[in-house]
């Protein structure tokens, strides 16, 4: 059985690069899979939040989740502190890992970056994200390409254990779809799309009025030599756009590369904008309608936690017994 997990940071407003890198890929997984997807809020602690803005950021992205598609029936959908096993793992798996292979994880360097406090929760997370996807028998993570090296971490961890102390943890695999998992900024293309970076130009929220990101579409930065073509190092910026066309409409790259071919960057940016109001507005539609009833998605979030402890509290057990505990 096909068993996945992923999980989002409430750190910020979900950007169309996490829909199209992550989300699209939940609500594609779930009818083949037992599918668990985690509001990482534990994650979100790593800098300083504020806590009502926290609680309140972790429902809106349940809500997202559903809203795009996730369906809680098919689906485990819940909030990541509400299944205390996770912190425990976490714990339990620092003492099997180095601070040598977290020294190498590139998000932590940008993270950190000119910060003048940075937290040890910012430095040791990757090895909660190993937690969060072991303790469910994790076959596959859908993610954007940026986690990757998080990935290979949570194996090299889960093998490790396994070597030392007996088959413990199934060894995950990454799931990042060849194209689309890496949505660029639209003022820097050279940078990924991100929601907690400053810019706030440099991204669209899934939940963003067309009036705001139409704005921003027309004005993305692209090149000067005014030719439509895919070529991602040399036009990161057209690329990107072209990408996004593709994405949203779910026509072939090439077909969306010939269909602007000879016409300015203006119609590209034009006829983009109109299939996101499109796609974004069901979305945002049946976002609205969700939040209508938010005691249906409380009992949604108790149910699914209640689902994952069960599990959850199996992996610990397992890996207390293996550890001496
Ligand atoms: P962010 O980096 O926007 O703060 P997270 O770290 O919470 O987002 O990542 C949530 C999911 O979205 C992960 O699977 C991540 O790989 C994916 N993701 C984030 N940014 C992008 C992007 N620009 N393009 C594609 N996928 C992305
Ligand atoms: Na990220």
């Amino acid at each position: 059985m096909k068993r996945v997990f992923s999980g989002v940071q409430p750190s910020g407003n979900l950007t169309i690069g996490n829909y199209l890198g992550a989300l699209k890929q939940f609500v594609e997984l779930q009818n083949e899979a037992d599918a668990f997807y985690c509001v990482v809020d534990l994650h979100a602690l790593t800098v300083q939040q504020d806590p009502e803005e926290l609680r309140k950021r972790s429902r809106e992205i349940a809500q997202i989740y559903l809203a795009c598609g996730v369906d809680p029936v098919k689906s485990t959908v819940f909030i990541q502190s509400h299944v205390r096993e996770h912190a425990e793992l976490g714990w339990l798996l620092q003492c099997v890992s180095y601070m040598g292979e977290l020294n190498r994880m590139t998000q932590f360097k940008d993270k950190a970056e000119g910060k003048a406090n940075v937290t040890v929760g910012l430095y040791t997370y990757p090895v909660l994200m190993a937690a969060d996807i072991l303790l469910y028998d994790t076959t596959h993570v859908p993610v954007g390409d940026d986690q990757k090296q998080h990935i290979e971490l949570t194996r090299d961890i889960a093998e490790r254990f396994n070597n030392r102390f007996g088959e413990t943890f199934v060894i995950p695999n990454p799931q990042i779809q060849k194209f689309g998992a890496r949505i660029m900024s639209l003022t820097e293309p050279n940078k990924k799309m991100s929601k907690s970076a400053e810019n706030e130009k440099s991204r669209i929220a899934i939940l963003e009025d067309p009036a705001t990101f139409k704005k921003k579409i027309m004005s993305a930065v692209t090149d000067t030599d005014n030719e439509i073509r895919f070529d991602e190092e040399n036009k990161p910026g057209i690329s990107n756009l072209l990408s996004l066309y593709s994405l949203f409409t779910g026509d072939s790259l090439d077909a969306t590369v010939a269909r602007f071919q000879g016409e300015g960057y203006g119609t590209l940016k034009k006829q983009l904008v109109e299939v996101m109001t499109d796609k974004l507005g069901t979305i945002q539609a049946r976002y609205h309608e969700l939040s209508q009833d938010p005691a249906e998605l409380d009992r949604i979030l108790a149910t699914s936690a209640e689902r994952a402890r069960t599990i959850a509290e199996q992996t610990v057990n397992r890996v207390k017994d293996a550890m001496g505990l």
